[in-house]
């Protein structure tokens, strides 16, 4: 489960300082191969956008979307053209519910696919590239996530066009002669079998009500790894089965092929991440222990802002031998929601872990996706670096951030 050496680990913190993001080649390639039944696996790089990810996803033939500008001129940069590949797929394909003006221009100029989540999107980019390419991002009415600000459906999310809205928006697809290529459900991250099967059939049922013709669906991302020791991994060949039927009674009603594609970002990163940290404090608190690391929720916000679970080990510094204890485990910020061990509401539990000292190395496991991407400069900390782990080799992929750099934002 855990790809990292200890005495690796070690030698990356000594050489790169903490906190520091390290990431295993190996497990990437393997998550996208578990994947390869779809015929187009997109990666959706807001989990981690680092150019040196992206571009080890195109070599292994896998796709991105772009939810900004940013994240299109990443996409560029790591290789990437919106070009249709051998399977017929867009090299990028730009996510979003709203353009801004800056965007819909990068959008333009490059002609990257878009899956709009608004009829408005439509009319913007209609009247400015006619004959774009264009998915429909569709609300099906219903959705999940892992938490409510992870759940993409239902009426209480803003994301998607309106599943009874379908026939408006392909009449703005129509008058603007833009190109459809398929209908897109992405209902939530943190997706279980349940739901699966009812987005699939709410697929199949808008597909054969709506009366248009397409040559792609999209199955969205979602896919759950498991956080948390005993958490079942998500079954792919289940996963993949219940989108082929679904994909074969479209391809029926449409009396041609139909291209499935789908769009992960979690399921190929998390467990491929690190944030490995350097223990600086430890205190009692009443009854609690506290034991202070030198990253904060500036670097990984996953708890503080959902309550997620991540796993943590101990790298003692020396061979003195350590108790099991409970301890709080908390960040440098100057802010009590800081806390790498705490539930949904803020609720701070503790973590049975070795008894921390100064010095030890504490590493969060399962922090590739949503960690670095989600970071922020928060009480001016600057970003912290990135390591590839690929076999025997390390590579440095995103140095250190400095205050100097920060600073020199606001020479105006
Ligand atoms: N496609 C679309 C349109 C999405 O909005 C998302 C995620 C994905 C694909 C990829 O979802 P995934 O396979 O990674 O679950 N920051 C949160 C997750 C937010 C996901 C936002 N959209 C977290 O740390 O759990």
């Amino acid at each position: 489960m855990n790809p990292f050496a200890p005495a690796l680990l070690q030698t990356l913190a000594r050489q790169h300082g903490t906190p520091l993001w390290v990431y295993d080649a190996a497990t990437i390639r393997q998550r996208i191969a578990e994947l390869r039944a779809f015929d187009t696996i997109r990666f959706a790089q807001k989990a981690n956008s680092n150019t040196h990810l992206l571009r080890l996803m195109r070599e292994q033939g896998v796709v991105v979307d772009a939810v900004s500008r940013g994240e299109i001129l990443r996409a560029l940069a790591a290789g990437y053209t919106a070009a249709p590949d051998a399977q017929g797929a867009s090299g990028i394909v730009f996510t979003a519910d709203l353009f801004d003006a800056a965007t819909l221009a990068t959008v333009v100029q490059h002609r990257v696919p878009v899956n709009a989540g608004s009829i408005d999107m439509l009319h913007q980019l209609g009247a400015v590239s006619p004959g774009h390419p264009v998915w429909l991002r569709i609300n099906p009415g219903f959705g999940h996530g892992h938490s409510n600000k992870t759940n993409t459906g239902g009426e209480h999310s803003k994301h998607g066009i309106w599943h009874t809205e379908l026939p408006a928006a392909l009449a703005a697809v129509a008058q603007h002669g833009l190109q459809l290529v398929g209908l897109h459900m992405h209902i939530g991250s943190g997706v279980d079998y349940g739901h699966l099967q009812q987005v699939c059939s709410a697929m199949v049922d808008l597909v054969k009500s709506c009366g248009a013709d397409m040559q792609a669906i999209s199955a969205g991302g979602g896919l759950s790894i498991p956080y948390r020791e005993g958490e079942a991994p998500i079954d792919t060949a289940h996963y993949f089965s219940l989108w082929d039927a679904a994909r074969r009674e479209i391809a029926a009603h449409l009396g041609h092929a139909v291209h499935l594609e789908i769009e992960p970002g979690r399921y190929l990163v998390a467990e491929a991440g690190v944030l490995l940290t350097e223990v600086r404090a430890t205190k009692p608190m009443g009854g609690n222990r506290f034991t202070l690391v030198d990253a904060g929720f500036s670097d990984l916000m996953r708890p503080s802002m959902y309550g997620a679970f991540h796993g943590m080990s101990l790298i003692p510094a020396d061979q003195t031998p350590r108790a099991t204890v409970e301890t709080v485990v908390a960040g440098p910020l100057c802010e009590s929601g800081d806390v790498f061990t705490q539930a949904e509401g803020g609720v701070v539990l503790t973590r049975e872990l070795p008894e921390a000292r100064v010095g030890d190395l504490l590493v969060l496991h399962d922090a590739g996706a949503y960690g670095a991407s989600m970071s922020s400069n928060y009480n001016t900390r600057p970003l912290a670096a990135e390591v590839l782990v690929d076999g025997d080799a390390q590579r440095l992929i995103r140095r250190r951030q400095t205050v100097d750099e920060l600073l020199a934002l606001e020479n105006t």
